[in-house]
């Protein structure tokens, strides 16, 4: 990344930045392009460098701090459960665990949840869920379909059911059996599925892969090949799930609502806690038996405490969310109409993508020092997952700053 011009003068005079950058490309795998900002601290919809500056944090993390930094009520839940029980591993019962799957079965529609630590996890697990449930009916029964464009992941099991050649290619052979097809396709989904398909899996809206949300139609057609053919059907919530959307899960905007036979969900659960959740249904949970999968970190009390925590807060923020997001969607709206390398703007609730006839990298760089966190997916992609909590003036406040950013790319001559 060629960012380092942009450092702002007071970080670099306090060398904060310098020193950590060093140590780090000293001591650490080098495989992350890490924007040029230490960030120190945060509270509600800002995050603040080591000099003071604030920045919207209209990124949180990926999609992880879902109300922002340093919520009072998940602060007091996290230093009441730090002095009370950290950690308990999976050979014992804790508290929070069967209030939380509780919790989840009742907001998913579905029955029961496994704990883990992260989204590739949740991702893996159920993967070993769909390689259970076809062994059991056929040994040839192993085939996940899987979309292109799609990302379910870093690890093994995950990468191969990634639908983008970039993630996978420095690491095959990966697992036999993952077959891709063109998202909302219903042709192609119906030519591809068969007896040996054990399992279908999609994200109900494209995250990494820029922003692009399934027909109704398509993942009706999904569920319907999944039930003629004994597959299990798999939705990967891990970035717009958990009220990201304005509903528990993504797959809820679907009227009726399509339910799959597991759901994965991991960032915004505990707010910036690592936890991770496959949730399925009881034919799907079948697949699982005793021994056959585990975690010693996953569910622990702490996590599950703030997640309940969370679930709380989020059960009233749920309308607001979809009201700020179209807020939010009628302000780029009105941007695209002056820009013109704004070609489309698309998502949900607070999962929106702007994208540009224009590559997004400068533009996240120049917003980040005009004091907006923002990212860019598949090089065109503007990517807005703002705080749950935000409101209408910090929607105004992060425009007022694309306005000037885009601005300037215009000028720059980018726009032609
Ligand atoms: C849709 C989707 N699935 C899986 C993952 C992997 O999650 P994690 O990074 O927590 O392993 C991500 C991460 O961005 C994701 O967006």
């Amino acid at each position: 990344m060629n960012a380092m011009s942009t450092v702002s003068p007071v970080h670099e005079a306090t060398g904060v930045f310098d020193r950590i950058r060093a140590l780090e490309s000293e001591y650490l795998l080098q495989n992350y392009a890490r924007y040029p900002l230490v960030l120190h601290r945060g509270k509600g919809c800002y995050a603040y460098d080591p000099s003071g500056k604030r920045y919207l944090y209209f990124i949180t993390g990926i999609g992880v701090n879902a109300l922002g930094h340093a919520h009072p009520r998940l602060v007091k839940v996290i230093r009441e459960q730090a002095g009370v029980l950290l950690h308990s591993s999976n050979l014992y019962y804790h508290e929070y665990q069967g209030p939380l799957a509780e919790r989840l079965a009742k907001a998913s529609g579905l029955a029961r949840t496994f704990f883990c630590n992260s989204g590739a996890e949740s991702m893996e697990g159920a993967m070993k869920m769909i390689r259970a449930h076809g062994h059991k009916i056929h040994p040839e029964k192993y085939e996940i379909v899987a979309l292109q464009n799609s990302f379910h992941g870093r690890t093994l099991g995950a990468l191969s059911i990634t639908g983008q050649e970039k993630y996978r290619k420095d690491f095959e052979p990966l697992l036999a059996g993952a077959r891709f097809v063109p998202p909302n396709d219903l042709v192609a989904l119906e030519q591809i599925v068969n007896e040996r398909t054990a399992g279908i899996v999609i994200e109900w809206i494209q995250g990494e892969g820029g922003i692009f949300p399934m027909s109704t139609e398509y993942v009706r057609k999904a569920r319907e090949l999944a039930d003629r053919y004994d597959a299990l059907l798999v939705f990967d919530e891990i970035q717009c799930g958990v009220g990201r959307v304005g509903k528990y899960f993504a797959y809820q905007l679907s009227d009726p609502v399509v339910l799959p036979d597991i759901m994965v969900a991991a960032k915004p659960l505990a707010c910036g806690i690592p936890l991770g959740i496959i949730v399925a249904n009881e034919r799907a949970a079948k697949s699982i038996g005793l021994g056959q999968h585990g975690s010693t970190f996953g569910g622990g009390p702490l996590a599950c405490r703030v997640a309940l925590e969370f679930m709380d807060i989020l059960d009233g923020l749920l309308p607001h969310i979809e009201q700020a997001g179209a807020y939010f969607r009628l302000k780029l709206e009105d941007l695209k109409k002056r820009f013109s390398f704004i070609r489309e703007i698309r998502g949900r609730g607070l999962m929106i993508g702007v994208d540009l006839s224009i590559p997004g990298k400068q533009i996240v760089l120049d917003a980040m020092e005009q004091g907006l966190l923002i990212n860019c997916t598949h090089d065109t992609v503007l990517r807005f997952l703002p705080p749950y909590i935000v409101t209408e003036r910090e929607i105004d406040r992060a425009v007022s700053i694309l306005k000037r950013v885009f601005r300037a790319a215009g000028k720059r001559g980018e726009a032609s």
